[in-house]
């Protein structure tokens, strides 16, 4: 597919279902967010392979905060963990970190890892983007309140202020474990993307099964553009 116009550049995902995964095995849902990291793991090794410029994954929206403390922590713990095992692999292989959403918010050990993180990965050429603590309708209000605050609020000058403006466009958002909603993810930047809502458990999705989303993505494109 090279660089034809079908090929998804940019592809983010609503990592859903780990709880259910969890559940299906008698296991606690600790087990499958567990899961889903090595899911996260082996999906990052892909992306160069699979041909995406960027990978934006929802690891933490500003609802998550009403889950069980016990489950904050332990999504948190994961966090710092992968951040700090991973960080060379990135860094080895050419990805830059991003992170969007209200992420400064954060615990200061995590946002102190974030900073360092994003600081060794910049010169990378694939990218990252986490989303933490992160809302759409948020990141919507603070661009145009930015906006406003230069007196421009246009559709173009929100854009230039959200949190995603050194991404480029989306082509392709999926989500997993057969819902059907965007629970406030990407918002704005979704206008013009592809969906695609698939039934597998997020600790289950593989890369392979992002090339079939890749491979229906492009047969998309390609029905569209033959009209
Ligand atoms: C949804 O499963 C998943 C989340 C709330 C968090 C996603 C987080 C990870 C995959 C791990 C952390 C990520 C990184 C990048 C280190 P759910 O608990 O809502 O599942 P359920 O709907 O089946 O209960």
């Amino acid at each position: 597919m090279g660089n034809s116009p079908a090929q998804a550049k940019h592809v983010a995902i609503i990592m859903d279902g780990n709880g259910r995964w969890a559940k299906r095995r008698a296991l606690p849902r600790a087990m499958g967010h567990k899961r889903g990291v090595e899911a996260v793991r082996k999906l990052v090794r892909s992306v160069g392979s699979l041909g995406i410029d960027c990978l934006t994954l929802y690891a933490f929206s500003s609802e998550n905060w009403k889950r069980p403390d016990e489950e904050v922590d332990d999504l948190m713990n994961l966090m710092r963990k992968f951040i700090k095992s991973d960080l060379p692999e990135f860094i080895a292989n050419d990805v830059r970190l991003k992170i969007i959403g209200d992420w400064q918010g954060l615990a200061p050990d995590i946002v102190a890892m974030l900073e360092d993180a994003l600081e060794q990965t910049s010169g990378g050429s694939r990218i990252l983007a986490v989303a933490l603590n992160y809302g759409a309708q948020q990141e919507i209000a603070r661009a145009a309140a930015k906006a406003a605050a230069i007196g421009e609020v246009t559709d173009k000058s929100i854009a230039a202020h959200l949190d995603t403006n050194d991404l480029p466009p989306l082509d392709l958002l999926i989500r997993t474990s057969g819902e059907v909603r965007l629970s406030n993810f990407l918002l704005w930047q979704a206008a013009y993307a592809e969906m695609l809502f698939v039934d597998t458990l997020w600790p289950d999705f593989t890369p392979e099964h992002l090339q079939q989303a890749l491979d229906a993505f492009a047969d998309r494109e390609r029905r569209f553009g033959g009209r």
